[in-house]
């Protein structure tokens, strides 16, 4: 029961998972108002008057039904729940001193978060969670994974008292039940990883509370219902088959922090209005069938850190100006395989906090804006599979910090000045060579290959190796979600 207490103490719960381009950050915060304290704190008092609280019985049969359902037999052993407490059940007095189930979880989460685990080829969810009137929280974790079952609609009869509901990679089927829309003091509803299909209930709407809503990793169709949430902080709804347009609706959540529709099939411009979304961090909506141009107004989104639209091909538009005017805190910017043409705008360059472009994949003509070698904190570039010519603005410095985080290969014409003292820094591959600026005229320089050496003298390879593939995961550092992470973790704990 030792290793009980010190779990009890975290209230938050943080799921962070940083894969490479952070796709899954999902904040769950089972109840900020957590009971533990206040369980843990009388422990003493309990065992003097022994005669005083005690679980209501209800409950109790109630849970012990839930834990049979996932073959936790065990816990029907134990004579009164909320004192022979486990990791994963939170229990809270009422005046009369009956303790009440506030808070069930499930699942092997880390090493720290021992919740009861599941037997995954029979588990279920018991109908018996309808007989806890006070659940708050009710999270499953990899519990029902290989038992495939819908998510039960009599969940919605816990709405008077249930704000989190977590059903992470349970591989849940079917549609997502109408009835969750009852569940309307629901903070953070997460069903992240599921094989959920059909549309996207609209009743979801009636959830005005929600502060986060994780949708990720299910087989989700159909249009995106129209939505809005005032108080919503994350909405990912990446990796689903979600067509037509972004709706407009959706720019009034004025709290929205994080924004993520990646790889879905979503058509269309994004909307003008998406400036409505003044406290977004992120912004993913890559790899789907965006159409440009690219709205001025996002200029307007000044909070932003993160700008990730790649993998648009039917983008086939200009990079104005102008919208890199507001982002004065935009630190990764991918906009690869977007089709994009014309030149790339100097005000990029004067962005003083970016660490990551990728413009790489499209047909940018004209030549590097010579601000970007004014980019100090500039730790990956990629240029490459452009029409860009004429010299590479940067000092060796900046190449050798890059390393092999630049890459400029597949471009018309990109050379180098002697007078900048690259020479033999910026390495090239065979297929694309970067070679001596002539004072004529650029890009006709002769065949020759050079490598990069780092001042220890190691080879570092060709800077123009070619990539791989066309779909390339933008690496994004762990830092900058991270520090996202902790904005979330703020910003949903202070609510
Ligand atoms: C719950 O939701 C369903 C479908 O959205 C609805 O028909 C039903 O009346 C709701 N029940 C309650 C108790 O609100
Ligand atoms: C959802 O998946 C089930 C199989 O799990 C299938 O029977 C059903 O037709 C699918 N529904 C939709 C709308 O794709
Ligand atoms: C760049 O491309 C645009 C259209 O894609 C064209 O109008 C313009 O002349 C090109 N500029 C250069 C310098 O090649
Ligand atoms: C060079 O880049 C263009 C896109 O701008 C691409 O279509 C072409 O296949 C690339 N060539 C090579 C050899 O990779």
């Amino acid at each position: 029961m030792d290793k009980l207490s010190s779990l009890m103490e975290t209230h938050l719960l943080l799921i962070l998972v940083c894969i490479p381009l952070g796709r899954s950050l999902t904040v769950t915060v089972p109840d900020s108002s957590s009971p533990s304290a206040l369980v843990d704190g009388p422990q003493t008092a309990f065992t003097v008057n022994n005669n005083g609280a005690r679980t209501d019985i209800r409950e109790q049969e109630a849970v012990y039904d839930i834990m049979r359902a996932t073959g936790n037999d065990w816990a029907t052993d134990i004579p009164d729940i909320c004192r022979g407490r486990w990791h994963g059940i939170e229990c809270m007095p009422d005046k009369d001193n009956v303790y009440h189930v506030v808070s069930l979880s499930f699942g092997a989460l880390s090493d720290d978060t021992a919740f009861p685990t599941c037997d995954i080829a029979k588990s279920s969810i018991s109908p018996s969670i309808t007989k806890l009137p006070r659940l708050r929280t009710l999270f499953f974790y990899r519990c029902l994974t290989n038992n495939p079952q819908p998510i039960p609609s009599f969940l919605g009869r816990l709405g008077k008292s249930l704000q989190t509901l977590v059903l992470r990679e349970n591989g849940l089927v079917g549609p997502i039940p109408n009835e969750l829309g009852n569940l309307t003091r629901l903070k953070v509803l997460d069903l992240h990883k599921n094989e959920l299909n059909g549309s996207i209930p609209g009743s979801l709407g009636r959830i005005t509370s929600l502060r986060s809503l994780d949708l990720s990793g299910n087989q989700l169709s159909g249009l995106i219902p129209d939505l809005s949430f005032p108080q919503l902080n994350v909405l990912d709804l990446n990796q689903n088959h979600l067509v037509g347009s972004i709706p407009t609706t959706l720019m009034n959540c004025p709290s929205l922090i994080k924004l993520d529709m990646s790889r879905n099939c979503l058509s269309g411009p994004i909307p003008e209005s998406i400036s409505g979304l003044e406290n977004l961090i992120l912004l993913d909506l890559g790899y789907n069938s965006l159409a440009g141009p690219l709205p001025a107004s996002l200029k307007e989104l000044n909070s932003l850190q993160a700008l990730l639209l790649n993998g648009n091909p039917t983008m086939s538009t200009t990079i104005p100006s102008s919208i890199f005017d507001g982002l004065k805190d935009l630190v990764v910017l991918i906009l690869s395989e977007n089709n994009l043409q014309g030149i790339i705008p100097e005000s990029l360059g004067r962005l003083r906090k970016i660490r990551v472009i990728h413009l790489d994949g499209n047909k940018l003509n004209g030549s590097i804006p010579a601000s970007f070698g004014d980019l100090n904190d500039l730790s990956e570039l990629r240029l490459d599979n452009n029409l860009l010519m004429g010299p590479v603005p940067f000092n060796r410095d900046m190449v050798w910090r890059m390393r092999r985080k630049l890459r400029l290969n597949n471009n018309s014409g990109l050379c180098y000045d002697t007078k900048s003292g690259l020479g033999d820094d910026l390495a090239t591959s065979s297929d694309s060579v970067i070679g001596i600026c002539e004072t004529s005229k650029y890009g006709m320089a002769t065949k020759a290959v050079r490598h990069i050496s780092t001042i220890d003298g190691t080879e570092l390879g060709p800077l123009g190796t070619k990539s791989a593939g066309r779909v390339q995961k933008p690496a994004v550092a762990c830092f900058m979600l991270l520090q996202l992470a902790n904005f979330l973790l703020f910003a949903v704990y202070v609510m």
